[in-house]
């Protein structure tokens, strides 16, 4: 999805007049682009009147930003203490073996983001792998090949 001016524009205008907004603009042009193109930072900078290295340090310190596009579906392998001993370093390389990424990339195709998560808040089910908002609990490194080799997009979602 390359950034669309027009749209930008839209969001800008709603901020209008407000002032110290950046944040609230960073995360609506995120929930727009699914991320935050350069261009956009730069317009936003000019939108603001700040420095654009302002901008930039502030889209760069919050994890929640991400300035890459990234892939239609997240998936986040915990790798807290629980999942940790329970295998989550195997589970992470099995899933980076079958997205052929590293952890924090997307696949070309921007299907998938990989990523490695703190603890999840669900111990009991460890260890727990995250696609979208899906608990997968239990995982085995054979679980997750079998999760990602699948179309995700043919998937009926577990309960
Ligand atoms: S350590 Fe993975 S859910 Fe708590």
């Amino acid at each position: 999805m390359d950034m669309n001016t027009e749209k930008l524009n839209k969001i800008l205008a709603v901020f209008q007049g407000e002032r110290g907004g950046l944040i609230s603009i960073l995360q609506r042009v995120q929930e727009e682009f699914g991320y935050l193109p350069e261009p956009a930072l730069s317009l936003i900078a000019d939108f603001l009147h700040l420095p654009q290295s302002q901008v930039f340090s502030v889209a760069t310190f919050y994890d929640n930003f991400y300035l890459t596009r990234r892939g239609d579906h997240l998936i986040s392998v915990c790798q807290g203490t629980a999942c940790h001993v329970l295998g989550a370093r195997d589970i992470l390389e099995t899933a980076e073996n079958c997205l052929e990424i590293k952890t924090g990339q997307t696949t070309p195709d921007y299907k998938y983001s990989l990523e490695r998560v703190a603890c999840l808040g669900s111990c009991a089910l460890a260890p727990v792998v995250l696609v979208d908002n899906e608990v997968h609990s239990k995982m085995t490194p054979r679980k997750v090949k079998q999760l990602l080799t699948e179309d995700i997009d043919d998937r009926k979602i577990q309960a």
